[in-house]
């Protein structure tokens, strides 16, 4: 079914109305002015499942989880496998073992760095980027790069922020050993073409690392029918709590990796002459984990399933070409990023105004929006800009929130008229 025909399918079953009833926040006022939240790629809301999850595990059975027989411990522990299956499913894994809990997609992809990268890369050797990355899927490669006197390989977005798929097949070589790749684009929105990219670099035998925390929240997630051998998001962009994310990788290539971190729980057995590692997924969970949080990620997942992740890409869709559409009516404002596949995000400029300027005319108007470079120096770089304002939207926004948004742009330029 296209976008469209799901939309009208749907139109009867999103009632946003009713689903903006489940966010709290969203009938905060600020500066006097009814809250339009437009910052979803920066995070999400929590709805009351997420919220009411984390109290009643803080008020009922807050306790460490696989170190204790007690009844708080064991329902705490059962808790977290639950919430762990529940990620296995939302995005197809084979198994709970190719689930690692993370702190989000920054530390799931610099796991994979300092693991298999740090094991596999040598001098010589290329890691392959795209010139669309975060600072997250760029620095921890430099890094890396740098340690191994590897090079970093970058495939340059065009004039509307697209990875060519041309140029891309045309970087990997035999030098090749990892590709790293954003599913969606943070600063621009673009949606990269995940599923041919993974099959070429798979005719290279090289393994791709996806950066998906702005796809999660927008699309169905199939990593097996993607093919991708490492899948990185954070829990916060998928209306769960701050601080828990999840790596997944394909078990061959975790199982050979070896550990992240040394401490409790990612242990077999322990002397002062050697230590046995813990299967996986716990090889690579050292530490006590973020338990409420792994359990309000399970609750977050539980929601965005009731509402339905088709129905939520098919709103999003159609909010973002209505918004496409009116920003681009404006005089004195351009739309940076016209990739022909975007999710959720839109960055702008208007003349004769700093976006931090235009955030904070828009701040008194209620709207939040993010401005400044969206950690992704190089992608202002290339539209040879310093910043951007964007607004990035999540299926509890509507039509009036981005007319909202419209008369804030409005009120910025007889400002700076
Ligand atoms: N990566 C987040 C953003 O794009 C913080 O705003």
């Amino acid at each position: 079914m296209s976008a469209a025909e799901v939309l009208r399918d749907t139109h009867a079953t999103l009632d946003v109305a009713r689903i903006r009833e489940d966010f709290p926040i969203l009938r905060e006022r600020v500066h006097g002015k009814p809250l339009v939240y437009l910052d979803n790629a920066a995070t999400s809301q929590k709805p009351h499942a997420v919220i009411d999850a984390l109290v009643d595990y803080y008020t009922h059975y807050n306790a460490n989880i696989h170190r204790a027989v007690h009844l708080l411990s064991t329902r705490a522990t059962a808790a977290c496998d639950t919430a762990r299956d529940k990620v296995r499913r939302f995005i197809n894994a084979a198994s709970t073992d190719e689930v690692i809990f993370v702190r989000g997609a920054t530390e799931g992809i610099n796991l994979v760095a300092q693991t298999h990268g740090r094991r596999n890369i040598g001098p010589g050797d290329e890691v392959l980027i795209s010139g669309l990355e975060h600072h997250s899927n760029i620095v921890p490669w430099q890094m890396l790069c740098d340690e191994k006197q590897a090079r970093l390989r970058v495939v340059s977005i065009d004039d509307r922020g697209v990875v060519p798929l041309n140029e891309f097949e045309e970087a990997l070589s035999e030098r090749t050993r990892l590709v790293a790749i954003s599913h969606v684009s943070n600063a621009l929105g673009t949606v990269n073409p995940l599923a041919d990219m993974i099959q070429m670099a798979h005719r290279w035998n090289v393994p791709v690392v996806v950066d998906g925390a702005q796809a999660i929240p927008h699309m169905r997630i199939d990593v097996r029918a993607l093919d991708a051998d490492f899948y990185a998001f954070s829990g916060h962009k998928l209306f769960g709590p701050t601080g828990i994310g999840v790596l997944y990788g394909k078990k061959a290539l975790l199982e050979a990796m070896p550990p992240y971190q040394g401490g409790g729980d990612m242990i077999r057995s322990v002397t002062f002459e050697k230590t046995t590692y813990n299967d996986l997924p716990y090889k690579f969970e050292a530490g006590t984990p973020d338990i409420a949080g792994i359990i309000g990620l399970g609750a977050a997942i539980d929601y965005v399933n009731d509402v339905g992740m088709e129905a939520i890409s098919a709103y999003e869709h159609e909010l973002l070409e209505y918004a496409t559409a009116a920003i681009s009516q404006l005089k004195g404002v351009r739309i940076i990023g016209t990739a022909p596949n975007k999710a959720s995000v839109i960055s702008f400029v208007v003349d004769n105004a700093h976006p931090h300027d235009v955030g904070t005319v828009l701040d008194r108007e209620g709207i939040a929006v993010r401005t400044g470079h969206h950690c992704a120096q190089p992608v202002m770089d290339r539209f040879e800009i310093a910043a951007t304002t964007r607004a990035s939207l999540a299926f509890y926004n509507t039509r009036e929130e981005i007319d909202a948004l419209i008369a804030g742009i409005r009120r910025v330029q007889e400002f700076f008229s």
